[in-house]
């Protein structure tokens, strides 16, 4: 985090729910990367571990996930130097305020987040019924937020429901209690939306590991995945034409040109290859995974080997000091709201 007092402060987390893959990083760890790199933003970034426990039952694997989080956090190119990196469970003075904000917040309020309403209705319809955590898991999505004081919280469409309910939540406090909480400003990132390999559904959650291209795969073990990926039924023999928008290689070549990591022409030459049948599924393949290596996926690859090469130790390290810094920034905040709402903090 810089030091600069002039620069916002931007902040989001990511539940540690498994490896970190391409859709991840599209829809959210390259936006961490590019906030990073701003001079006029300072960036809190944390592992959302205790929101993970809303659906993760199984301690080993969430403490696996954790580094990794962090692990491909670094790989992708975030600078522990520059952003902080911390555990949202080292900071339990958000825990406080998240029981304050909540007794601002109503039930009826939270009834209606699409995301509760989505979580319950598949939990209801596998025959099981959704927690409280899950219910009152936006009211410690605001407290992340307005822990630290945060300006920006980039985020993906799925949540800007819940920050738009973290700024209700400020003014409510401060029309209640006077004025104290900032109202952060929510930054929509780019809408991409990764399909898995071999679904409509979103890449890591429809087919699983097989249509799932991970961070730390090798280069073959992608390959391997995108080679069988189906493509468009139609495009049986070589000079079948097929039609890219029924294909997910075709979705991923236009996401690639619409992030600009595309030369001019490819997505054109895609189409007409596809739409003509002058060109096989095999190299349209080849052209996207190669495309992708070049951009990230080496670099991304080559900087967690050697991150994980040290073990760790490091990793925690960077975890440690990350948590340092978000718990001396969120503490007296939180603190100050304790004071406000009129419980003591300091008794001598
Ligand atoms: N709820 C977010 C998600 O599932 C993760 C998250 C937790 C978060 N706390 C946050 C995002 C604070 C932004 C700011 O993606
Ligand atoms: Fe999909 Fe490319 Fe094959 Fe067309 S040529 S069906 S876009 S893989």
């Amino acid at each position: 985090m810089s030091t600069d007092t002039q620069a916002k402060v931007a902040l989001s987390l990511i539940r540690a729910t498994g490896r970190t893959h391409l859709g991840n990083y599209l829809g959210a760890v390259r936006s961490f990367v590019t906030l990073d790199a701003r001079e006029d933003v300072s960036c809190i970034f944390g592992v959302a571990t205790l929101h993970s426990l809303t659906t993760q039952g199984d301690p080993e694997a969430l403490r696996r996930d954790i580094r990794g989080v962090v692990l491909d956090f670094l790989a992708a190119g975030i600078d522990p130097e520059r952003s902080v990196i911390f555990d949202q469970t080292a900071v339990p003075e958000t825990l406080q305020l998240s029981w304050i904000l909540s007794c601002l917040a109503t039930a009826g309020r939270l009834e209606r987040m699409h995301h509760w309403k989505e979580k319950k209705d598949k939990l209801a319809d596998l025959g099981q019924a959704a927690n409280v955590g899950l219910f009152s898991y936006p009211v410690l999505m605001a407290a992340d937020i307005l822990g630290p004081g945060a300006d920006i919280v980039p985020v993906g469409e799925d949540q800007v429901q819940h920050v738009e309910f973290a700024r209700e939540l400020a003014r409510r406090f401060n029309h209640q209690f006077g004025e104290y909480f900032k109202i952060p400003e929510v930054l929509e990132r780019e809408a991409i939306r990764v399909p898995g390999l071999s679904s409509s559904g979103k890449m890591g959650k429809s087919e699983g590991e097989k249509a799932t291209l991970y961070l730390s795969d090798s280069y073959d073990q992608q390959w391997n995945k995108v080679k069988v990926a189906p493509t468009d039924p139609a495009r049986v023999r070589l000079k079948d034409p097929g039609d890219p928008q029924k294909c997910n290689i075709g979705g991923m070549h236009r996401i690639l040109d619409q992030i600009g990591l595309h030369e001019a022409g490819a997505l054109q030459w895609v189409n007409e290859g596809c739409t003509q049948a002058t060109m096989g599924c095999f190299p349209c393949k080849k052209k996207l995974l190669d495309v992708m290596e070049e951009a990230f996926l080496r670099d991304i690859r080559e900087r967690r080997e050697k991150f994980a090469a040290k073990g760790d130790g490091f990793v925690d390290e960077i975890i440690a000091a990350g948590n340092q810094k978000a718990r001396a920034r969120i503490q007296p905040i939180v603190e100050g709201a304790m004071q406000k709402v009129g419980l003591i903090t300091r008794w001598s």
